[in-house]
């Protein structure tokens, strides 16, 4: 069923997973997309897509830690379109590691995609809706957000790091009429498992590494765990059309079961319990003396 009020809607991260189907749904429902990736390639298969979808989408080059890439999309959008209603940050991944194992580049270009290349576009976004006192921002956070799994713990801060983002910006735009709207899924089977171990083998992967035995443990439980629990990006992509959609849209819409509950539990639970359970998840038992320390 078409939506009864065409949005025009900015989203980035679309090459694939939850940006993807995002863009695909909100274009069957009418609206009106500009879906963005960082490669040409992906840009070019964006491109095809959305000519086929004739007119409701349109394709472009965007990489959130490039701003040079931000504004021309932004201003090609109010000049053909003349707002943008939505914007949807999507763009992110995954940085595996022990906290001791990453380096600073590591930590630098996890918040660079994930909270100051998100802050980028919005801020690129921003002084159009306030000037038009209409706007919805809809972030895609995660579960760890609340909750960190171990070997993940950049990932979890950056997440962290948007959760405050998106409580202070929800104040500070309310005055001018605006939306920010997070979205905190659980496991979702994406490209982002596949990317994680991609990032994994391209930096840490060192043999030297204390903790390698863990992330052998974590790649085989880790692709479990998605296996198991995760569900496809498309329901996400019914979490973001509702966000939009919606009138009056909650802060939060969390999707999966993991991301409805996790939290609380690990709240009742207590740390030293949750820790516990978690490392059993993730296979990390004690180290024996001897023979699997290194300094
Ligand atoms: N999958 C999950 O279980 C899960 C759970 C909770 C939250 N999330 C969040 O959901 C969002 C989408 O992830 P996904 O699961 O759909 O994974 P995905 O399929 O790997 O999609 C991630 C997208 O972000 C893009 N991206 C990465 N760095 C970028 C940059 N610098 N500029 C622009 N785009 C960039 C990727 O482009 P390339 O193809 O060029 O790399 C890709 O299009 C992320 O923010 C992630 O943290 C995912």
């Amino acid at each position: 069923m078409p939506a009864r009020q065409p949005r025009v809607i900015l989203i980035t991260g679309c090459s694939s997973g939850i940006g993807r189907s995002s863009a695909e749904l909100l274009a069957a429902r009418g609206h009106i997309v500009y879906a963005t990736a960082r490669r040409r390639e992906s840009v070019e298969e964006l491109r095809a897509w959305a000519y086929a979808v004739e007119g409701r989408a349109f394709a472009d080059l965007l990489d959130v830690t490039q701003p040079q890439t931000i504004h021309p999309v932004v201003e090609r959008i109010f000049a053909e379109q003349g707002r943008i209603d939505v914007l949807v940050n999507n763009a992110g991944y995954g940085q595996p590691g022990a906290i001791e194992d990453l380096t600073r580049e590591q930590w630098l270009a996890q918040f660079d995609t994930n909270v100051f290349g998100l802050v980028e576009v919005t801020r690129a976004v921003l002084p159009h809706m306030r000037a038009r006192r209409s706007g919805r921002i809809i972030n895609i956070s995660s579960v760890v957000a609340h909750i960190v799994t171990p070997l993940m713990g950049a990932y979890g801060a950056s997440k962290h790091a948007l959760d405050a983002i998106n409580t202070a910006l929800r104040m500070e735009v309310a005055p001018w009429n605006l939306n920010v709207v997070t979205i905190e899924p659980g496991p979702i089977r994406t490209a982002f498992q596949a990317n994680v171990d991609k990032n994994r083998f391209a930096g840490i992967a060192s043999e030297e590494s204390a903790y390698r035995q863990y992330y052998r443990a974590l790649e085989h439980r880790w692709v479990e765990q998605f296996d198991k629990s995760g569900v496809p990006p498309e329901r996400v992509a019914q979490a973001v059309r509702r966000a939009v959609e919606t009138r009056r849209p909650r802060t939060r819409y969390r999707v999966t079961w993991v991301a409805h509950w996790a939290p609380a539990l690990s709240a009742l639970l207590g740390d030293r319990l949750t820790d516990y359970l978690m490392r059993r998840t993730f296979g990390l038992v004690k180290v024996r003396p001897g023979r699997d320390t290194q300094c």
